[in-house]
């Protein structure tokens, strides 16, 4: 008997949810009694999951039939992709559906981080706005120094950006592109330059603290970071002792690490801006990404290719 059966790890969302048992009849892990992998995970031959829920290496292996995992988010630090490439399992993600919407929130929280909006926010809800003049001073955005960490399609999108408002770009990553943007081959010595570093590479063991002490150092006093990428990238131990000693301007931050949940040693400072991982989270972006998730397993059962692999 060749296997044909869909298995859906976790819920993903409302029209995802709805087509996948609808249109695909995919059985629902988390609703079978203990012991289903075992029994029947061999007719499993393909699997919806989320960045959220992931997918391991030993559920692949429960999984001998597995031919494609389609997973919603564009991020895939929660999925073994090695594990299963190695099996001959294709792999999709959710890519560039959610470009604009993350790179909007990067500049949201740029520019929330540098003119201070969520406490200038909360000085007026406290009624303490009493006399015109009484907020302090912020800093300056338009004009400055944007680098980026990571100048994949969202670091991009967030470049682009940074031209309406007449700011240089240069961006560190694996290997220069063909981009009009500057490469700086030392995330430090791009730091140090930068008024404003934003992260947007994606996490997973490569990128782990990768903006360290050093970094956040050469960032220095007025620079501000921010985070749309992955929390694990930034050393946050390091970013805590660096805004909590003035060596460091500010932060605004979608991800942290160990969320959900935020530090009071960040959720306390009028110089941190967090938002709750919502980088991806409009209603139109979140639709066409659960969309998206299944239009690659209708792709796969078609022609036997996913339309949006995570490549070896
Ligand atoms: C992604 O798409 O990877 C986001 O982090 C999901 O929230």
């Amino acid at each position: 008997m060749t296997a044909s059966m869909v298995l859906q790890l976790a819920p993903i969302g409302p029209l995802a949810d709805a087509l996948l048992r609808d249109e695909l009849k995919a059985v629902c892990l988390w609703e079978q009694e203990a012991g289903w992998l075992e029994a029947h995970g061999a007719g499993v031959a393909l699997l919806a999951t989320s960045v959220r829920r992931g997918c391991d290496a030993a559920m692949i292996a429960a999984l001998p039939n597995l031919r494609a995992i389609s997973s919603w988010g564009v991020g895939y630090d929660t999925l073994d992709v090695a594990a299963a490439h190695a099996c001959g399992i294709q792999v999709a993600n959710t890519p560039d559906v959610l470009d604009d919407c993350v790179a909007d929130l990067a500049w949201g929280l740029l520019i929330a981080a540098a003119r201070r909006i969520s406490a200038a926010d909360r000085y007026v809800r406290a009624g303490e706005w009493k006399e015109l003049g009484g907020f302090p001073l912020t800093t300056r955005v338009s004009g400055k120094r944007l680098g980026i960490l990571g100048l994949g399609r969202i670091g991009g999108a967030i470049a682009k950006r940074g031209q309406g408002f007449a700011m240089e770009v240069r961006y560190h990553g694996r290997s220069p592109k063909d981009v009009p943007y500057g490469f700086e081959p030392s995330l430090t010595a791009l730091a140090e330059w930068s008024d404003f570093l934003v992260v947007a590479c994606g996490g997973g063991p490569e990128t782990r603290h990768l903006v360290s002490a050093e970094v956040l150092a050469a960032l220095g006093p007025r620079g501000i970071l921010v985070n749309i990428g992955r929390g694990s990238v930034v050393d946050q131990q390091a970013l805590i002792a660096a805004l909590e000693a003035g060596r460091l301007g500010g932060a605004g931050l979608d991800v942290l690490q160990g969320e959900p949940g935020a530090p009071a040693a960040l959720s306390s400072r009028d110089d941190v801006v967090i938002s709750p991982h919502v980088g991806s989270a409009t209603i139109e972006t979140r639709e066409a990404m659960e969309r998206l998730v299944v239009d690659n397993l209708r792709a796969f059962l078609r022609e036997g290719r996913v339309l949006t692999p995570v490549l070896p």
